[in-house]
């Protein structure tokens, strides 16, 4: 199944820890599937570069590497869900991360008809998150995702995707916050895997293999969830 065939909106979960590559997964499957992903870290993001009211109060959090309230991720996520690009369809990367936004998002989908086809989790150890955020960075200009070991350019400094020179840090990607961020997942976000186990939409996927490999087996999953 491909985008050409898509017939019904699909909702797709990443799950993960920080550095499991749900970000460079979600873009895959967006050009793969024609889904929209939503990654509420890059919502709050540009609510942050923004200054808007939300980004004021998330700034801070999101330097120390804790989560953001559920309250503000919970209607940046539900203003975004109204938007008509993503009628087709969303993979959502990084949202949920707690209990309350799993059942806020259960609460939504509900409303509008809607189910969760697939909660997708990968799995990675603790080691190579650390070293996969540390080697990270970003095109500035289109969000295209690199890295100092995995994946680099094919021209040093210049973005494959959009021929950009701005290539980016993330301000949270320190090695003490890094520590803060393992924490919270493992606190607030892993117990989302027995949450959506018991609701039978879980699927895991080994995260620690390469790049294509773990794309394969993501789409895959969603070939055969989405179907
Ligand atoms: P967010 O932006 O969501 O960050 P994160 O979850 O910490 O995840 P990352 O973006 O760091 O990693 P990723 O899994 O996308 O990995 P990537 O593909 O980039 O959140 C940031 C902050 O915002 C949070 O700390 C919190 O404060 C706040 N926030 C966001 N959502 C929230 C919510 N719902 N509730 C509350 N607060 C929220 O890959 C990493 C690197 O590894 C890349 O360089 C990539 O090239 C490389 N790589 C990827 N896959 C592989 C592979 N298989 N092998 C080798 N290298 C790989």
């Amino acid at each position: 199944m491909d985008a050409a065939t898509l017939t019904k909106p699909a909702v797709l979960i990443l799950l993960g820890p920080p550095g499991a590559g749900k970000g460079t997964q979600a873009r895959l499957l967006e050009q793969k599937f024609g889904l929209v992903q939503l990654s509420t870290g890059d919502l709050l993001r540009a609510a942050v570069k923004a200054g808007t009211e939300a980004g004021l109060q998330a700034k801070a959090v999101m330097e120390a590497g804790d989560l953001v309230s559920d309250e503000i991720v919970i209607a940046i996520l539900r203003d975004r869900l109204g938007e008509p690009d993503v009628a087709r369809g969303v993979i959502l990367d990084g949202f949920p991360r707690t209990t309350v936004q799993a059942e806020a998002l259960d609460a939504l989908l509900a409303s509008t008809g809607q189910k969760i086809n697939a909660a997708i989790s990968l799995e990675v150890d603790d080691a190579a998150m650390v070293s996969r955020i540390s080697g990270r960075y970003t095109c500035g200009d289109c969000g295209e995702g690199y890295h100092d070991t995995f994946k680099s350019p094919d021209v040093y400094g210049i973005c494959d995707k959009c021929g950009s020179g701005n290539m980016v840090r993330r301000a949270d990607d320190k090695a003490e916050t890094v520590a803060s961020r393992l924490e919270a997942y493992h606190a607030q976000t892993a117990p989302l895997i027995a949450y959506y186990g018991e609701r039978g939409v879980l699927k895991t996927v080994d995260a620690m293999l390469a790049i294509d490999d773990v794309a394969s087996a993501i789409q895959q999953t969603t070939a055969e969830a989405i179907a």
